[in-house]
């Protein structure tokens, strides 16, 4: 089976070829970042603006290096939610208008689902059901019990920032430029994470629920304390280290003592990673110096960040279990919640 993919749920514009929902035969992203760069976050206008003018270019560029051609496709697999509801809509009508051009099926998923399953793709009959999802993006931080694919038992979440967001945010509060992430992780190499005593949040009765507002906060009272108000912030490049290493550490370490908590209380032995955080090599290196004898299965480099050939991945799992795709009456949905 042949799908293509369509990936439009925030800035980055995708399109992929899946064979078998495996094989990947091609996988083409358009970032967005140099565009909202100036702005220091996503602007969702902008965002779907550009979806629009990306879109079948890089559908064109998905089908020509995958060398299929648009009639050779069996279904059409779009991100249906979570996201900008422009960028969700220019995504999901543009397979829903090929799909039907071709007479076949199309189907909606769920992004934060098919970040979960590009640990899958990437690491083909390694997951042990039940496993424990780790998701770790700019909009979702998610402990959720997978008991196969497609049916989830949410563990814990964020009460208020995604810890892709809490780095995107510290990040811009240090003068780096968006998306904050790679530049917190890069700047923190040369910093001593345990120079300044950060912690992340925790909610009484809730140990797997997560929040990174004040952790947030306490970075930015060291920043301001560096200074008198209403001066420019100059933190010497020995500080600025310092300050992007304490404060990963502390979300990162909060990240690894909640998911083995879990990982423990639900008898797991296979931990699933998903999102653009799970890029990060101090993460990696934290679960691994934590605990050696669980199973982690990460995304590959090409299916970390936003992409297609996750969605077509699983839109392939998905059109194969249910035996059909979805109605094109489906609408796009910006929240999408996991239930407990
Ligand atoms: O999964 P993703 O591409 O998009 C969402 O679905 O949100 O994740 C993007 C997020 C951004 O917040 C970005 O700052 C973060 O992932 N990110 C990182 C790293 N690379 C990307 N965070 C920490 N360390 C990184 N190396
Ligand atoms: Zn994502």
């Amino acid at each position: 089976m042949i799908v293509l993919g369509i990936e439009t749920s925030c800035d980055e514009t995708a399109a992929s070829v899946v064979k078998d929902g495996q094989e990947i035969l091609s996988n083409v992203v358009f970032s967005q970042i140099e565009l909202h760069k100036k702005y220091g976050g996503v602007v969702p206008e902008l965002a779907s603006r550009s979806h629009i003018e990306l879109i079948m270019p890089v559908v064109d560029q998905a089908l020509k290096e995958a060398q299929v051609e648009l009639n050779q496709i069996d279904l059409f697999a779009a991100t249906y939610g979570p996201g900008l509801m422009g960028a969700l809509l220019i995504g999901m009508n543009t397979a829903k208008g090929l799909a039907l051009t071709q007479a076949k099926p199309f189907i909606g998923i769920n992004h934060v689902e098919a970040h979960l399953y590009a640990a899958m793709m990437s690491n083909p009959g390694l997951a042990i059901f039940p496993c424990l999802g780790v998701v770790l993006s700019g909009g979702h931080t998610a402990l959720l019990l997978i008991h196969e694919i497609g049916s989830y038992t949410l563990i814990g979440q964020t009460i208020d920032d995604a810890i892709g967001e809490a780095f995107d945010k510290v990040a811009k509060m240090m003068g780096l430029s968006y998306p904050g992430g790679p530049m917190i992780e890069q700047l923190a190499l040369q910093g001593n994470p345990d120079a300044y005593a950060f912690k992340s949040g925790h909610i009484k009765g809730r140990e797997f629920d997560f929040s990174f507002s004040g952790l947030k906060t306490a970075v930015l009272y060291k920043l301001k304390g560096q200074n008198k108000m209403g001066e420019e912030l100059q933190l010497n490049p020995k500080e600025q280290s310092d300050l992007a290493a304490s404060f990963q550490q502390a979300a990162l370490r909060d990240v690894v003592k909640k998911a083995l908590a879990a990982a423990d209380k639900f008898q797991v032995n296979t931990l699933l990673f998903g999102g653009g955080v799970t890029h990060n090599r101090q993460l990696r290196k934290l679960f691994l110096e934590a605990h050696s004898t669980l199973t982690y299965l990460w995304p590959s480099a090409a299916l970390t960040l936003d992409n297609a050939a996750m969605i077509a991945g699983l839109g392939c799992h998905h059109y194969k279990r249910r035996g059909r795709g979805d109605s094109f009456a489906l609408e796009p949905l910006t929240r999408i919640p996991f239930h407990s």
